[in-house]
């Protein structure tokens, strides 16, 4: 989880994707091709806040991972909560995810970041299907809309990908950043003090307990609540989340994140993480950063997951996108 040196970066970044993906530029022009041109903002998440706030492990998540982050002492994080969309203009109220984005730094100065979202499953079961299913989604000429044709035949040989949109179909919007669950939804291999390596995937549970919506509330606040609300709410009293591990049974697939496993697994609670400030306006330390879940500690190591062995590289490639002028 130490953070590599500019040099290192693009080879451990070459490393982290398997030989035959995706070069992370197309995957990042696929983003570009659906949502926009990125000149600041980022392509997915573009609306959000930066906060900050510290984690402090339990006992059980030092005894459950090697990582610095889970040695003990609390551990200051870089945060930044956002809501799903290519537009910093995406709506609030809108049945879609919200992300919690955390960048933990331990005073020896090891760096892990992640980037969690309000809904346990992902809406692609490999790198490529989410470049399809953003490239059928591809805008016309002029800001057309996407080809509803090109879409549909998308969904109809890719049905895992209407999963996470149906989960979120079936529930209200969050009422505050700070009262919904957020997954890291991929599954990672967890290294204990003990020399056991243990399959989890994690959770940031909410300390307010879940709220949702409903719809007079999403009527009367509007697209653009979220920020100010929760700008209000740590302005009273830090807003905390408790990080539990879930782990899988026999038969529960670790590679498959379109698939949520069932809720009597296992559980542990490895640490707490509280939300202290919030930036009063936009920017702020997460802007200029790119949470990079790159796979570099044993502590906290990937699993053979695709999707998250897909996701640093395009990162980097998107946040070069939108901090160079183009
Ligand atoms: C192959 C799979 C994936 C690809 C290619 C991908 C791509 C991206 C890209 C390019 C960004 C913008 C990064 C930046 O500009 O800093 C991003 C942001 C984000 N992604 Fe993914 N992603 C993938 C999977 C996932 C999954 C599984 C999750 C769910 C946990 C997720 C959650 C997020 C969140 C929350 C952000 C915003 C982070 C922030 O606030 O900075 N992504 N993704």
């Amino acid at each position: 989880m130490t953070r590599p040196g500019a040099a290192v970066l693009p080879l451990l970044l070459l490393l982290a994707t398997p030989a035959a993906a995706l070069e992370p530029a197309e995957v990042v022009d696929a983003f570009e091709g659906a949502g926009g041109r990125i000149t600041t903002f980022r392509p997915s998440h573009a609306k959000g806040v930066c906060a900050a706030g510290e984690f402090t492990p339990t006992a059980e998540g030092t005894r459950l991972s090697v990582a610095p982050t889970f040695a003990g002492a609390p551990v200051p994080a870089t945060i930044r909560f956002g809501v799903a969309g290519a537009t910093p203009r995406a709506s609030d109220v809108a049945r879609t995810t919200r992300s919690l984005a955390i960048r933990f730094e331990t005073a020896a100065g090891d760096q892990w970041d992640m980037a969690n979202i309000s809904a346990p499953i992902f809406g692609a079961r490999t790198p490529e299907m989410l470049v399809a299913g953003l490239r059928a989604r591809r805008a016309g000429p002029n800001g057309q809309p996407a080809d509803p044709a090109a879409v549909a035949a998308f969904v109809a040989a890719n049905p895992q990908s209407t999963r996470q949109a149906a989960w979120l179909g079936q529930r209200m919007p969050p009422a505050s950043f700070a009262t919904t669950p957020y997954w890291g939804v991929n599954a990672f291999r967890f290294q204990g003090r003990d020399g056991e390596v243990r399959h989890a995937r994690w959770v940031f549970e909410p300390a307010a307990g879940e709220q949702r919506l409903t719809e007079a509330d999403a009527a009367r606040l509007g697209p653009d609540f979220l920020a100010a609300e929760l700008r209000a709410r740590v302005a009273q009293a830090p807003v905390a989340f408790d990080m539990v591990l879930q782990f899988p049974a026999a038969g529960d697939d670790v590679t498959d994140p379109t698939v949520a496993w069932p809720a009597d697994r296992p559980r542990a609670t490895v640490g707490r993480l509280v939300v202290t400030a919030v930036e009063p306006g936009p920017g702020g330390a997460c802007d200029p950063i790119s949470f990079l879940q790159l796979d570099q500690e044993p502590g906290v190591a990937f699993s053979d997951d695709p999707v998250l062995q897909g996701r640093a590289a395009p990162y980097a490639e998107a946040l070069s996108r939108r901090t160079t002028p183009r």
